[in-house]
């Protein structure tokens, strides 16, 4: 039998990136993240993240299938080569990123989004998506304390991150069985520790 996948999500500055590292650690299991995991996502999240420092035009349905196109990459590269050697992978953002911030967030219409997934991922979607939930006014207080260039994303807004969080919660609530919500307004290690144990009694029998 394969691995499995979990994926970690939630808006910039839920600190999901720090907990898809431990997690992936705790669990022995592969660690990829979206966008920018392989040579060509390399090249795609710098178009997408930095497109108007380069004065480059992105139309939002572009912008989606730019994503999409990223993660068809890491499923060939990382994510299919693992899960077949039966390695469990932890992903730093994988579809439901697009759901929320292409489908939520800019408004595209979620089935065609979908329809374009299933055409990167085969339809493989993850055992256990982790959602890491805050506020938004808390999730921009860490980014601005973090020193980071603000991205394209970043940039958008409140109001913006707000739909996108709001999507989260929608899709989190609407299938609770491949959903799993965690406050993340704790201290990293807390945080990392309440994660391993919630993940480790929802995949019980698997891990
Ligand atoms: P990420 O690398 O997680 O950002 P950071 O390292 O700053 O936390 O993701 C970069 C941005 O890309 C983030 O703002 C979310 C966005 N994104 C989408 O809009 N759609 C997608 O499908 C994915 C994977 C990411």
């Amino acid at each position: 039998m394969g691995g499995l996948l979990i994926a970690l999500e939630g808006i910039d500055g839920s600190g999901k990136s720090t907990q898809a590292g431990l997690l992936a650690r705790s669990i022995n299991a592969s660690l990829t993240f979206e966008p920018g995991a392989t040579h060509l996502g390399i090249a795609l999240r710098s178009l997408l993240l930095h497109s108007a420092a380069n004065d480059l035009a992105i139309s939002t349905s572009a912008e989606a299938l730019l994503m999409i196109a990223d993660r068809a990459q890491d499923m060939a590269e990382n994510i299919l080569p693992a899960l077949s050697a039966g390695n469990n992978v932890v992903t730093d953002r994988y579809s439901a990123s697009t759901i929320a911030y292409q489908g939520y967030g800019r408004g595209i219409d979620v089935n065609h989004l979908q329809a374009a997934i299933d055409l990167a991922t085969g339809g493989l979607s993850p055992a256990l998506n982790v959602l890491l939930d805050l506020p938004v006014s808390l999730a921009l207080e860490r980014l601005a304390g973090s020193g980071k260039k603000a991205d394209r994303f970043e940039e958008a807004g409140v109001k913006f991150l707000e739909k996108v969080r709001t999507g989260y919660l929608s899709m989190a609530a609407a299938d609770p069985s491949h959903w799993m919500v965690i406050d993340s307004n704790a201290p990293a290690d807390q945080l990392a520790a309440n994660i391993l144990e919630q993940v480790k009694s929802r995949l019980e029998a698997h891990l």
